[in-house]
């Protein structure tokens, strides 16, 4: 039998993947050992797991390194990846928000090539250029982008705001939501075809857990 190949996300999605997988019964038990490993096999399943950074699950998915993926949306709206998004697992809610000083709240419509901070460009362009048809400037940044505004890098932040503490203890403000986030399963589309029981299980079994079924 061919292995089924999963990519989970490192970060913050990391801890609950794997112990959505674990609730379906595969043993990943090695992942949590502190260990250089990059690829962990379940014999019994036939399934490998590789944690890889966020932005690279849709990558490996696509191109079908890995058959199935579970990343959050922001990763899978910025990448634009040609996949399918199958299910919404409901876990790491959160949004992306235009942020800045609350001064900006009247102007970032009418201010031109707003300057806009963030670790997403594609989706920062998207919602300015074709949403509001709107010209601005991107500053992209890898990390800590709620610094821009505040050291005159730029006038905005597009931005994950989870909790918003981030944003409130440097003074910023959420101006404009763009849309809500959270975790999603993806597959590969030949996969899908080809390996279309094996993962449908997976599937259903992670839809019945997030609706409590196994509780
Ligand atoms: C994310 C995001 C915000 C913060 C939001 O950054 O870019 O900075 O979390 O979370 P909060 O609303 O709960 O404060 P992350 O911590 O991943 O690190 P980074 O800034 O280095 O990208």
């Amino acid at each position: 039998m061919k292995y089924i190949t999963v990519a989970l996300a490192k970060g913050r999605l990391a801890d609950t993947s794997v112990k959505l997988f674990e609730k379906l019964g595969f043993d990943i038990s090695e992942m949590k050992e502190k260990s250089r490993k990059l690829i962990f096999t379940d014999e019994k399943h036939k399934f490998k797991f590789i944690l890889v950074k966020a932005s690279d699950v849709p990558v490996y998915v696509e191109y079908g390194a890995a058959d199935i993926g579970i990343v959050g949306r922001d990763t899978i709206l910025e990448e634009g990846r040609n996949l399918y998004e199958i299910l919404n697992l409901g876990f790491g809610a959160c949004r992306m928000a235009v942020c800045g000083p609350l001064e900006m709240k009247e102007k970032i419509y009418t201010t031109n090539n707003l300057r806009v901070a963030t670790k997403y460009p594609n989706i920062a362009r998207d919602y300015f250029h074709k949403s509001k048809g709107q010209t601005i400037e991107i500053i992209p940044l890898s990390g800590s982008v709620e610094l821009a505004p505040l050291v005159g890098l730029s006038e905005v932040i597009v931005d994950i705001v989870e909790s918003g503490k981030t944003l409130k203890e440097n003074g910023l403000d959420v101006l404009e939501e763009i849309c809500s986030l959270s975790a999603w399963l993806i597959v590969n589309r030949v996969s899908m075809k080809m390996e279309r029981e094996r993962i449908m299980n997976v599937v259903s079994g992670m839809n019945k857990l997030i609706n409590g079924v196994y509780q």
